[in-house]
């Protein structure tokens, strides 16, 4: 795991786009792995620009999202579908029939995780995950004591995270109380990660994440497994961080992050 930190969440977020920018120019046919969430918004918004004014061209390019709400219609402006299509897929040059995100209305939700787990496979895996982390530790809806080598999956969400997201509906009595999310084990299985975390509310967790011990109560700890992951932070997320200088060197240092100081 790596750990960037980034003056200003400003900062931090367009170094995530650039990221996802310079894999998608590298590999037009990138499956990519989408998170939703506030965090993300600003994410979407470069990602719309670069298209317009560079050209950053998703024609080929298959997403899959983390997670979908179950009980929702994908019209339903509290769907994932619906974020997703607001904030990214309306604004750039991909095709609906690549984008991609588990079905919360089927009538069989356990058949409709296999058959999303299936659809990665047959994509050839996941390149790049993008990855934001709840308060309580969770990527995607892996609420605590997610297994970790957990698949696509129904998971009853925590009342932190009912808390957190409840206020986007207007009325929490409306937010469903379950979601369908890739496991931990299907996060873990991407060829890249990449984890964006912004703001002083994120200081707690997201140092129990990296620097705590692995365990299935912060599932976003899991990451110390992956083998290529990258964690971007504006300094108020990293605040709690205790090996911070030492992050800060490998960035200044790493040939690799070069063209990103
Ligand atoms: C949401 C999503 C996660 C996201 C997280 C953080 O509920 N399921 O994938 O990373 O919670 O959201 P925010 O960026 O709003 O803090």
């Amino acid at each position: 795991m790596e750990v960037i930190i980034q003056p200003s969440t400003a900062a931090a977020t367009r170094l995530v786009a650039r990221l996802i920018a310079k894999a998608l120019r590298q590999n037009p046919l990138l499956v990519l792995g989408l998170a939703t969430g506030r965090t993300m918004e600003q994410v979407y918004a470069l990602l719309a620009d670069m298209h317009k004014q560079e050209g950053l061209d998703f024609a080929r390019c298959r997403t899959f999202n983390l997670d979908e709400y179950v009980g929702l219609r994908p019209e339903d402006n509290h769907s994932y579908r619906f974020y997703m299509d607001h904030h990214l897929f309306s604004k750039v040059n991909i095709e609906r029939r690549n984008t991609h995100l588990p079905d919360g209305m089927a009538d069989d939700l356990d058949a409709a995780c296999t058959r999303y787990e299936h659809a990665i496979q047959q994509a050839g895996g996941i390149d790049f995950q993008l990855l934001g982390i709840g308060h309580d530790g969770h990527i995607g809806f892996n609420e605590p004591l997610s297994a970790l080598r957990s698949r696509t999956r129904a998971k009853t969400l925590t009342p932190q995270t009912v808390a957190d997201n409840g206020p986007l509906f207007g009325d929490q009595e409306c937010m469903p109380r379950r979601a369908l999310t890739m496991g931990v084990g299907t996060i873990l299985n991407s060829k890249r990660c990449v984890l964006l975390a912004t703001g002083t509310t994120k200081a707690d967790i997201l140092a129990k994440a990296v620097e705590g011990p692995i365990t299935a109560m912060v599932s976003a700890s899991a990451l110390q497994l992956h083998p290529h992951c990258t964690v971007v932070v504006d300094e108020e997320a990293a605040a709690r961080l205790e090996g911070k200088d030492y992050y800060r060197f490998i960035f200044q240092n790493e040939p690799e992050w070069a063209e990103f100081r």
